[in-house]
């Protein structure tokens, strides 16, 4: 049931400390400060090559993230791909190599139908899903579940953070399996973690400012999203809740990208998400700010409060995020992402938790 929500939307939203909490818990021994996977892996991450990566629709998204992840923690090259196309082109996958796939149902019929190709190969199979008895979880080599629990509204949420949390800490084990990361390294990397869940709770409290932002975004008819390093997946991430739920265009592009094209749209009817939080790509990212706002865009700035200061442009709205270890923010930056999205479209009165033309599980391809 809703609880004392309006929509499973939500309800799953404010599920987020909790069951992020709880996905943590399986995969971080607090006691050690280690990270201690749920299942015993057939391989040794030394001898993997590379790691393929495949999902659908949002859980691309947390794929896209993850990919940063090992390629930083992990030194491991990494192809993301969307399941539909994955599983088409014939990709040529090596004995041995580790294909990842992502899905929240564990029935969407790509993402399966990629990892029977994975498999024909001779890769090794691993799923992140977060239904234990799905297809998918059923026929991958390795399991490694989201403990999200039950995800009702169409628009995934909490799915997201809780993939995001297994993949942080599938990427320090392949750090450490490799001997990438040191013992310190794996330290300091899981006190970070740890401090996700209060930091996704603090990140809630922006809900009355993002509220009043909606009735704004709600006027708009385009939306443009910006991020950078990890950010940028987040910001593709954004524009598709809009869409799929409010039913407003969005778009989101790599920050550095706006100039190869999506420059063009910019003027004072074009709201501009920017999700930047102070992070070593920061200063990059202003520069993109200055051209928007050179242009008459509204600017939106997710950002915390350092960034807020050293932000040396005028925005629309800020709104200020928790101080946090700059590379776990996409799961907390996740949450204002995912609110902007929900008020909208309730402003815009439309089925929040069942949108048009859409399917919670898409099992046919
Ligand atoms: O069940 P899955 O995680 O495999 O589903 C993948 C996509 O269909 C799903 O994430 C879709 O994009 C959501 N509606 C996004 O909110």
């Amino acid at each position: 049931d809703k609880a004392n929500y309006r929509h499973f939307m939500a309800k799953e939203i404010h599920e987020q400390p909790e069951v992020v909490g709880h996905t943590l818990a399986r995969y971080v021994d607090m006691g050690t400060e280690r990270v201690v996977l749920p299942a015993r892996l057939p391989f040794d991450f030394k001898d993997v090559q590379r790691i393929s990566i495949t999902a659908c629709g949002t859980a691309s998204y947390a794929g896209f993230v993850a990919k940063y992840w090992f390629e930083r923690f992990a030194r491991v090259p990494v192809e993301l791909d969307v399941a539909s196309e994955f599983r088409y082109r014939e990709a040529p996958l090596r004995k041995g190599d580790l294909a990842i796939f992502i899905s929240q149902s564990g029935e969407t019929a790509d993402t399966l139908a990629a990892l029977r190709y994975a498999k024909s190969q001779g890769a090794h199979t691993l799923s992140v899903v977060n239904v234990p008895t799905s297809t998918i979880a059923r026929e991958s080599e390795i399991v490694m579940p989201t403990l999200a629990g039950p995800e009702i509204g169409v628009a995934s949420t909490k799915a997201f953070t809780c993939q995001l949390m297994v993949l942080a800490a599938l990427a320090i084990a392949a750090g450490r399996g490799r001997g990438e990361l040191s013992e310190a390294d794996e330290t300091k990397l899981v006190h970070g973690l740890v401090e996700v869940p209060r930091l996704i709770a603090a990140a809630l409290t922006t809900e009355p400012q993002i509220e009043k932002l909606a009735r704004e975004i709600a006027k708009s008819k385009d939306v443009l999203y910006l991020g950078r390093g990890t950010s940028y997946p987040l910001a593709l991430e954004g524009a598709l809740k809009l869409k799929e739920i409010s039913y407003i265009h969005a778009e989101g592009y790599a920050a550095g990208e706006l100039k190869h094209g999506p420059i063009a749209l910019i003027d004072e009817t074009m709201p501009v998400v920017v999700i930047a939080p102070y992070d070593r790509v920061f200063e990059k990212t202003v520069s993109n700010m200055q051209e928007v706002a050179a242009r008459g865009g509204n600017i939106i700035l997710m950002t915390d409060a350092k960034g807020a200061q050293e932000a040396t442009v005028e925005s629309l709205v800020t709104i200020i995020l928790p101080d946090m270890a700059a590379t776990f923010t996409p799961i907390v930056y996740a949450i204002p992402v995912q609110l902007l999205a929900y008020h909208t479209a309730v402003v815009m009165g439309t089925d929040v938790d069942q949108p048009r033309n859409l399917a919670k599980s898409v099992t046919v391809e």
